[in-house]
């Protein structure tokens, strides 16, 4: 259901037309696992279809964090429709730049072991949303624990000990000051064997260039495209140090 890129001649064009037609269907699809509460009430909560469960997230004050971005619905929905290639089930998965959490909701409803990360200031909200939805749900209990980028990585998660087999990221590089930090924590989470699953959302040229600068030290694939939310879903692995 989640369709892997190709890149098409000329010839193939009626093809290029199916494709657009199952992009819009997919996004429509993702799209329509958000529903807004029948009741107006205090307090504001989006809700979610993932995994057979009804997901409430609860938004925050800070800006970039209050919401559930498309990104995350983006990465909630492949990981949901492909089990079979990317099973969550006993991994252990960190998602940095988690926000209200959802992402890390739905790995950790798949049964990985998940650690949620964000600024600390975003930390309440996203341990009331983590807890909310995944308490008597879940194979193993997700953990919520800060991870300012580039700062204290060492101390906090320390290369001898990280043992991932997910990263996941949603919307993560937009027009913030830390795209260098962004990457050296990338570099400093990830062994030879984990997997980046990392969602982004092209907005300007300048912080789009991250890409190029993520290929430096990562084989990036591109594993799925969606040009009407300008969206794409890339797979990465550390560079061997002998292709480096
Ligand atoms: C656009 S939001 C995406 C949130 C969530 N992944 C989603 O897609 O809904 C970007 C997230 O990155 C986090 N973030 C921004 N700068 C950060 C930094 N320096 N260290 C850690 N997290 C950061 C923000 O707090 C926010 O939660």
């Amino acid at each position: 259901r989640f369709f892997y890129l190709s890149h098409f001649t000329k010839e193939e064009t009626d093809l290029e037309k199916d494709t657009d037609d199952d992009n819009k269907k997919v996004v429509a699809e993702i799209m329509a696992r958000c529903f807004v509460p029948r009741l107006i009430t205090t307090t504001s909560w989006e809700g979610f279809h993932f995994v057979g469960q009804e997901i409430r997230i609860t938004e925050g004050m800070d800006c970039y964090g209050a919401v559930v971005w498309p990104s995350a619905l983006v990465l909630c929905y492949f990981l949901e429709t492909n089990v079979k290639h990317y099973n969550m089930v006993d991994k252990n998965v960190i998602e940095i730049g988690a926000g209200t959490g959802l992402v890390s909701i739905v790995a950790s409803l798949l049964g990985a072991h998940v650690i949620a990360t964000d600024l600390p200031e975003l930390l309440g909200n996203l341990r009331y949303n983590i807890s909310r939805n995944t308490k008597m749900k879940c194979k193993h209990l997700p953990q919520v624990k800060e991870l300012s980028w580039g700062v204290a990585l060492d101390e906090n998660f320390p290369r001898s000990s990280n043992n991932f087999d997910y990263i996941l990221a949603a919307d993560v590089v937009y027009a913030h000051p830390f795209l260098e930090e962004l990457l050296i924590t990338f570099d400093h989470l990830c062994k030879e064997t984990t997997v980046i699953l990392w969602v982004m959302k092209f907005r300007l040229e300048k912080e789009n260039n991250f890409v190029d600068r993520f290929k430096e030290l990562f084989d990036l694939e591109e594993i799925s495209s969606f040009p009407s939310l300008n969206i794409k879903l890339y797979k990465a692995m550390k560079k061997s140090r002998r292709s480096a």
